[in-house]
This record gives structure tokens, C-alpha cells and sequence, in this order.
């Protein structure tokens, strides 16, 4: 991953950037690293907020040959991958995954995970998956009203700065092993690394799902990769797109 590679000053969205080189044919593995978004986007239609020189911007190219619903799994496989990346630059800190793929530090978020895809019937064209790292910001760098649920890694890290360029690095080689995990033993070894990092799994959680809001007790994933929720009445609801908040 990453030996095809187009580092950028300022874009709008790196995930623009690539869709536009999948369009015209690039490998699976090429990477689109930009200094600075100005209209860096998250999940559910949020902005994200990506100043100048102090984060990882990047989107990569995947052309999975796993069938369309499976795309879940490829969700799960980043977050790990991402996880594993952030502990090894910077030990110091305790990494836990939020469902689907959100890192937290002392439930604070520190990275997003954005899985864009173009399918044709139910067959996978490719898939962008651009990933952010809140790595050097500053206090002042966050929307005041954000400041309470992001974080980055230097203000976790005492103040320390990260190297980008290392954890690029090893983000691509984490995100390269479990990827070849996943093509050789399936989704099985990536679930169970994603539930031993989960800290959704066992809590009383509110969850809004594009049909309606439910409160349960998330428990395991399913072999797609959705969150299997146990209900008040002890039934269970598998949920495939969701926002999980606070109970209230
Ligand atoms: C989220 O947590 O909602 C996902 C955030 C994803 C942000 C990254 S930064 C690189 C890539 N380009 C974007 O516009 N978004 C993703």
C-alpha cells in the first residue's frame, strides 16, 4: 500500500481526490495524503475539521473482492488497523474502539474512519477509505464546542508531538497485514481483534439507526460485521448503520 502515492497541499477532501484516480484506473494501494482539507467530511454528513501540517488526511484505494453488503467488514478491518498503528507510535496511550470505527482515548475521539464505495449491481468497484488522525492539533484548532468529545494525540501525549511520517508509515503496514489476514482467513480473525478493543461491547448504549432510535446493550458483531444489540426484553436487533450516544 502506498508505493502509489500522491501527497497534496490543500484539497477540499482527499476522498475526492482518489475517487477521481479510481475512476481512471489506479491500483488498489494508492494513497492520496493531503496537508490540509478545507472541506474534510466525516460520517453522517459531518464536517471534519482538517487544519494545515498538524494531522493524517489520507484516503486509500481498496479493490476488495468481497461482495457489497460485506463492506462493513472492510469498516471494522480499518479501525483495527488504525488502532494498532496509533498504539504502536505512541504507546503511552490506551486505544479503544467505538462502533463502528471511531478511536477514543479516555472516550474522547482522536480519529475518524470514512469508507466511500462504488459498486455495480452487488459487485465492489472499489472502495476509498479515508482516513483522519487529529495528530499535532492544538486546543485552539478545534470548533470550542468539540473540545469535549475530540482530542488529539499530542494534547494526549503530554504535549509531545508525533511524528506524521512514521505513523503514515505504520498505519500502511498495519492496515497492508490485516488486510492480507483478511484474504487469507476471512473476517473471523478481524472480529475477534476488533472485539477485544471495543469499548461499545457490554454497555447500555443509545443507538440511532436511519429507521428509528433503539436503547440496548450491544454484545458481540455478526459474521458481517454488524453490532448485535440485546433489547430491554432480551431479544436481539443486529444494526448496520448507527450513531451511538449516551442512554440519557
Ligand atoms: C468520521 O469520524 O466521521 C470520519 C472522518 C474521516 C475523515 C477523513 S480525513 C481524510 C478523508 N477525507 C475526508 O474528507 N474525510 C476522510
Amino acid at each position: 500500500f502506498g508505493r502509489q502515492l500522491r501527497i497534496m497541499d490543500v484539497v477540499p477532501s482527499t476522498q475526492d481526490e482518489l475517487r477521481k484516480l479510481a475512476e481512471e484506473g489506479a491500483p488498489e494501494g494508492t494513497l492520496v495524503i493531503a496537508e490540509q482539507q478545507t472541506s474534510g467530511r466525516g460520517r453522517m454528513g459531518r464536517a471534519w475539521v482538517s487544519p494545515a501540517g498538524k494531522g493524517v488526511w489520507m484516503s486509500l484505494l481498496l479493490r476488495p473482492l468481497v461482495p457489497l453488503p460485506l463492506t462493513p467488514q472492510l469498516t471494522l478491518l480499518a479501525a483495527v488497523a488504525l488502532s494498532r498503528a496509533i498504539a504502536r507510535v505512541v504507546p503511552s496511550l490506551s486505544i479503544g474502539i467505538k462502533w463502528p470505527n471511531d478511536l477514543l482515548v479516555d472516550g474522547k475521539k482522536i480519529s475518524g474512519i470514512l469508507l466511500e464505495s462504488a459498486a455495480e449491481d452487488e459487485r465492489l468497484r472499489y472502495v476509498v477509505v479515508g482516513l483522519g488522525v487529529s495528530v499535532n492539533l492544538e486546543p485552539d484548532d478545534y470548533p470550542e464546542e468539540l473540545l469535549e468529545r475530540a482530542v488529539s494525540l499530542k494534547m494526549a501525549n503530554g504535549g509531545k508531538a508525533i511524528d506524521r511520517a512514521e505513523l503514515i508509515a505504520v498505519i500502511l503496514e498495519e492496515f497492508e497485514r490485516l488486510y492480507d489476514l483478511f484474504a487469507e482467513r476471512g473476517f473471523a480473525p478481524i472480529r475477534a481483534l476488533w472485539e477485544a478493543h471495543s469499548v461499545t461491547l457490554n454497555h447500555t448504549v443509545r443507538l440511532t439507526t436511519p429507521t428509528g432510535t433503539l436503547i440496548g446493550v450491544p454484545r458481540s458483531l455478526d459474521e458481517m460485521g454488524g453490532l448485535r444489540v440485546e433489547l430491554p426484553d432480551g431479544s436481539f436487533q443486529t444494526v448496520y448503520s448507527a450513531d451511538i450516544g449516551d442512554p440519557g
